[in-house]
């Protein structure tokens, strides 16, 4: 009985990520037939989030307890508090941002039977960008479930959706100069769509893509969430399905093909690229561009720049007369062709910079001289992003052996869906830490984290959420929590609750925690 009572008296509140601040008190508030009350100075938009969590939650009664949201301009940007006491609940923040992250933790602090227990909570992140990215290209996904994908992301306190809308294999988003960039690059990625379909128990789409008004539908979504939306033009590489469509933009001429991602050819990196030698590459780049800024408000803007075969550039007049007139040479950093890339890539990111953004550039970029102003996405290993913040690029770090949430969540490869030959299990999701091997002074260069979902082998929309969850509820602590917040044993035992909220909004999530592997129905060997 002693036993008993020490640990519940003991255990934390099931709360992920765990707030910085958490000091309980005695007795709890019933929020049955409580009323909301949103201060007047409160945004549009925080008002519209508030009354939402209100109409959600049935919490516009007409009791005397009250649950009241204060903005309080002193905070900081990403700031909450939270204070329960029997009769009221008191939240303040600066930002709408505040106010979501709030109630995220009032969605968890509520039990079945509507109480939330007495609290103060004073909670603000570790890094100021927390990001989650979904491979748009090699399938496509309903806007429903890019708006899901969103509300899962908030829920887990998220403030950044990396879209990755270009690839070999598709291109899905609207250019209205350059209309066969989805006539041609969001078809045609289908194969013998058998060869995968005949393994998968949930339909899988392979072809469509985002208009316009798609993407701003995402983007307003995504900023009432205070999620900012980061779009992927995934370049000089991966590009083979804008070059299907005009193939001017390629060194040689084509004819291209959009590339099945399950085909021969679907394995691999395709060997065409965009030709930087010709002119007219650029005029389309920055066309292209122009139209993401006037649909992506953000500040960033990802250019690309991963594993793109440069072997066309070698043979192709015009590269070899660029490389020439720039005079570059083998160097340290990297080939000539390397450098090319670079320099590309460097004379894009001043496009941006004309126009008020800022480019993001994945690690390959460190071998020339990349422009100060480009962020540095390093995906190929902690190695890159230690060696981008050593020499001064502001880093995200997206490691593959922590943050890959297309490889496979235990090796138990018959019973789990089919996965990238690596591993990337819970465990060690949670305990990576974005600033390990930094001093002081550069892992001020970290920025924050994300982690990535590739589409090549992942299939349906359900496989994604089995992928994803609960996955991201560990890399959540990974991107809010303080180190000296951080504890497996705690962590585990509130997603005993947390996945409460899964099962609620009818969500699919992977069960290793609980002694169970593999998606329901899904019986697939590991790709080779
Ligand atoms: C990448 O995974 N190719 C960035
Ligand atoms: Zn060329």
């Amino acid at each position: 009985m002693h036993t008993f009572m020490f640990a519940l008296l003991v255990a934390a509140l099931p709360l992920v990520p765990y707030p910085q601040y958490v000091k309980e008190e005695r007795g709890s508030f019933n929020a049955s037939g409580a009323h909301v009350v949103a201060s007047a100075k409160a945004s549009e938009l925080s008002a519209a989030v508030i009354n939402e969590f209100a109409e959600q939650y049935a919490l516009n009664g007409s009791e005397r307890n009250r649950i009241s949201f204060r903005l309080r301009p002193s905070m900081p940007e990403e700031a909450y508090a939270i204070k329960v006491r029997k009769h009221v609940v008191k939240i303040h923040a600066s930002s709408n941002r505040g106010f979501v992250y709030a109630i995220q933790t009032l969605k968890q602090l509520l039990t079945a039977s509507n109480e939330i227990p007495c609290v103060t909570i004073k909670d603000s992140p570790r890094f100021g960008y927390r990001g989650m990215h979904l491979d748009c290209a090699r399938k496509y996904y309903s806007v429903d479930f890019i708006k899901k994908y969103l509300d899962i992301m908030a829920f887990h306190k998220l403030n950044v959706f990396h879209w990755h809308l270009t690839d070999d294999h598709g291109w899905r988003l609207e250019i209205k100069k350059y209309p066969r960039l989805v006539e041609v690059g969001a078809f045609g990625n289908i194969g013998s769509r058998a060869d995968f379909d005949s393994l998968a128990p949930y339909p899988v789409e392979y072809e469509g893509y985002y208009t316009q008004d798609d993407v701003r539908e995402v983007v307003e979504h995504a900023a009432k969430l205070g999620i900012n939306v980061i779009p992927e033009i995934d370049l000089p590489g991966h590009m083979t399905a804008a070059m299907a469509a005009y193939p001017w933009l390629g060194c040689t001429g084509g004819p291209y093909e959009v590339i099945h991602v399950v085909g021969p050819r679907g394995k691999g990196l395709a060997r065409d690229s965009l030709c930087p030698g010709k002119e007219s590459t650029f005029e389309f780049i920055e066309d292209v561009l122009a139209e993401v800024m006037s649909i992506f408000p953000g500040k960033y803007i990802h250019l690309g720049g991963d594993e793109c075969i440069k072997d066309r550039w070698a043979e192709c007049p015009e590269c070899c007369a660029l490389v020439d007139s720039l005079g570059l040479q083998d160097n340290e950093l990297g080939t000539k062709w390397q450098q090319l890339e670079v320099w590309m890539i460097n004379r894009l990111s001043e496009f941006l910079a004309e126009n008020g953004r800022k480019a993001i550039v994945w690690d390959e970029m460190l071998e020339g001289a990349l422009g100060g102003n480009a962020t540095v996405m390093s995906w190929r290993g902690v190695e890159t992003g230690i060696k981008a913040a050593k020499r001064g690029y502001d880093v995200i770090m997206c490691p593959v052996s922590r943050a890959y949430f297309d490889y496979s969540q235990s090796g138990f490869y018959d019973k789990e869906p089919k996965a990238f030959a690596g591993i990337v299990p819970i465990d060690s999701v949670y305990f990576y830490d974005p600033q390990m091997g930094l001093s002081e002074a550069e892992a001020k260069h970290v920025i924050g984290a994300q982690a990535n979902m590739w589409c090549d082998v992942i299939g349906s929309e359900e496989y994604v959420e089995y992928m994803l969850l609960p996955r991201l509820a560990a890399f959540s602590e990974v991107q809010w929590c303080k180190l000296d917040n951080k504890d497996w044993g705690r962590f585990k035992s509130s997603m005993d609750v947390v996945r409460n909220y899964y099962d609620a909004n009818g969500y699919i999530y992977a069960r290793h925690l609980w002694g169970v592997i593999g998606l329901p129905g899904y019986d697939s060997p590991i790709e080779n």
